[in-house]
Order: C-alpha cells, then structure tokens, then sequence
C-alpha cells in the first residue's frame, strides 16, 4: 500500500503540471479528494489494515493527502494570477460607472425649507393624503355649502362615513387642526406633502401639486409675526430682494386672511402663462387662524392666537428655476429631471 499511496502522489502532481484548462481542475480535484475519489478510496483500504501496519500507512496518507491540496492550492493561484496580467485584460480601462439618479427639484426646495424652519424652531409634520371631510373642510370652518366641496373640484374616494366622506385631501390645512389635537400649544410647525384637485391641467395647473403649510400657534401672535416670519422665508428661498405685494384674501379658515403675491420671475413681470399675464403670482394664501379653527384644535381662542400659511411649493419651484410649465413637475421625463 506504501507504493501505492506513493505512486498517487506522483499521479496527481504531473497531471496537475500538464493542466492547461482551468476548467479541469475542479475535475481532477474530484478524481482525487471527492468523497469518491482516489484518496477516499484509499482511505477505505487503510482500515481494512492489520494494526502493526497502521502507523506508518496512515503517517503516509496524510502526508500524500497534504501534499496533493498543497499542489490545487498552487495551481489555483497561479491560475487567478494569469487571469489578470493575460493580454485580452486591460487594467488601465476605466471601470463602469454606476448611474446616480438625484433628488426631485420640489423635494430639493422642500427639505431646504424644512432646514430654514427648523431653524426657526418649527417641528416638521407629514400628514395623511386620504383625508376625511371633516378635517379638510368642516373643522377649517368651510361650511357644506362651500364650493370647494363640490366634486368638481374634489376627488372623493370610496369609503368613510355618509357623513364624514374620504377625499383626496384638497390641502395641507387640514394638518393644522391635528397638529394642534396631537400636539397643543404652544406650536410651530409646518406640513409639506401632495395636495390634489379635480383640474383641467394647463401651464399653471395640475391635479397634484405641493404645499407646505404653516403654522404658529401661542399667546399674542399677531400680524407682525406673519410678515416677519414670510419675510424670513423668501429671503431664505430666492437669496434676494423679492418683490412682494399683500392683498386682503378670504380663507373660511383665517380671519383676517391675505394673499402674498411675489413678481413675476419668469417674465419679471410684463406678463406670460405661469402668471396668467398679471405679472405678479399668487404665491402665499396666508392669515390668522380663525378662532373656530382654534377650537376645532381644542385650543381656546381667548387664550391663544396663531397665523397659517399655505406655501404652494410647486408654484415655488417653478419660480425658483423658471420652469413654465406646472405638468414638468409630475411628467417623469428624464431629460427634464436630470438638469437638476
Ligand atoms: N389651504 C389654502 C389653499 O390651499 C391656503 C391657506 C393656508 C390659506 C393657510 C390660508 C392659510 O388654498
């Protein structure tokens, strides 16, 4: 047995010499350390040994077995190694570079404002886009007869109550009254998110679109503490002086309620389809919090005060890079969103 475990040992290391396939490698290696092969084999011989010749046999084995996995090892390395430095390889070509996406123009300016309010001590708040009745109209004092709540204008979704309907929630106002319920007072707080609108897209409108609502709610906050706050906001959007104009707008849900417009920046104010010819856009729908709205929040009016903005940000955005069409936004073309 002596000659044959030494007769292997020669066997399996010229073979391995004269290899030239990677390939048949592993097929060798089967031939001689599988479970089945040649040295297994031998194994099996080894124990039908008589005792007196087991020592010196089975000193043998494992020296002719360590020594065949010493050549595989060998011969596996300089194979990898070949692999490498082989003519048809060039180390010098540049590798494959991985396509990066980036990041949605409307998210990029909603998380720099999420920044700037955070900075101003504001939380920031995600609420939900299946909104029921109540909290998008009836605790924002929009009573029944309003015609927001026409389906004209509003996406009711099956489900609900008959007398609390779900709804695509129209806008982010509807956070105010929960912030509150959720939170109390004193509150800062603003809520980005999608709003939706039964519309007849053009330029300037789309059936979803983003706002961030604004909310301040503590003792003796009045109008000061709106337009310093508007104020601080635009210098931190545009990095400059912008043109801005308040005129008095009715929200059901702000008494008294404003308009913040802001001059054209796409035609800079001679007129063109963002801004419908007026030259100026209709930016910030702003106010203090109605008292009703209050309540609403379990707050008491007599106690506490509050102003509310609704920042419509995709407005923003196209201000912002002079985009003049609204339906680029949610238009998924490529060619569009990588400029940003
Ligand atoms: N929610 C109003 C809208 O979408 C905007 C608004 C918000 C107005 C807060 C006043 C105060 O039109």
């Amino acid at each position: 047995m002596q000659k044959e475990l030494e007769h292997l040992r020669e066997r399996a290391k010229e073979e391995l010499k004269t290899l030239t396939e990677q390939a048949d490698l592993e097929k060798i290696k089967i031939k001689y350390l599988g479970r089945k092969g040649e040295l297994a084999e031998m194994m099996k011989k080894f124990k039908e040994l008589a005792q007196a010749e087991r020592p010196k046999i089975g000193a043998l084995l494992n020296e002719v077995k360590i020594d065949i996995e010493k050549a595989f090892h060998e011969i596996t390395k300089s194979f990898k190694s070949a692999t490498v430095s082989s003519a048809n390889f060039d180390v010098t070509l540049p590798g494959i570079k991985p396509e990066r996406g980036n990041i949605h123009p409307v998210l990029q300016v909603q998380r720099e404002l999420e920044d700037l309010f955070r900075s101003m001590g504001f939380k920031v708040l995600d609420g939900p886009e299946v909104e029921s009745e109540f909290y998008n109209f009836e605790a924002l004092n929009i009573p029944s007869w309003h015609p927001a709540r026409e389906s004209q204008d509003t996406f009711y979704v099956k489900g609900g109550a008959s007398d609390n309907r779900l709804l695509l929630r129209t806008h982010t106002s509807p956070m105010q009254v929960r912030a509150l319920q959720q939170y109390g007072v004193p509150l800062r707080a603003v809520v980005p998110g999608r709003v939706f609108r039964y519309e007849a897209t053009d330029a300037s409108h789309e059936h979803t679109f983003w706002q961030m609502e604004g909310l301040v709610v503590d003792k003796d906050i009045s109008v000061s503490h709106l337009i310093a706050t508007m104020k601080e906001l635009l210098q931190g959007i545009f990095y400059r002086e912008v043109e801005v104009r308040l005129r008095p707008g009715y929200f059901p849900f702000v008494e008294p309620g404003f308009e913040l417009d802001i001059k054209c920046f796409i035609c800079g104010g001679t007129g063109c389809s963002v801004c419908k010819q007026r030259g100026w856009v209709e930016l910030l729908p702003c106010g203090l919090v109605h008292p009703k709205v209050l309540e609403a929040g379990g707050v008491d009016p007599k106690e506490y005060s509050g102003f509310a903005f609704g920042l419509g940000l995709s407005r923003l955005v196209m201000m912002r890079y002079k985009i003049d069409d609204i339906r680029l936004l949610l238009g998924g073309d490529l060619r569009f969103l990588k400029q940003f």
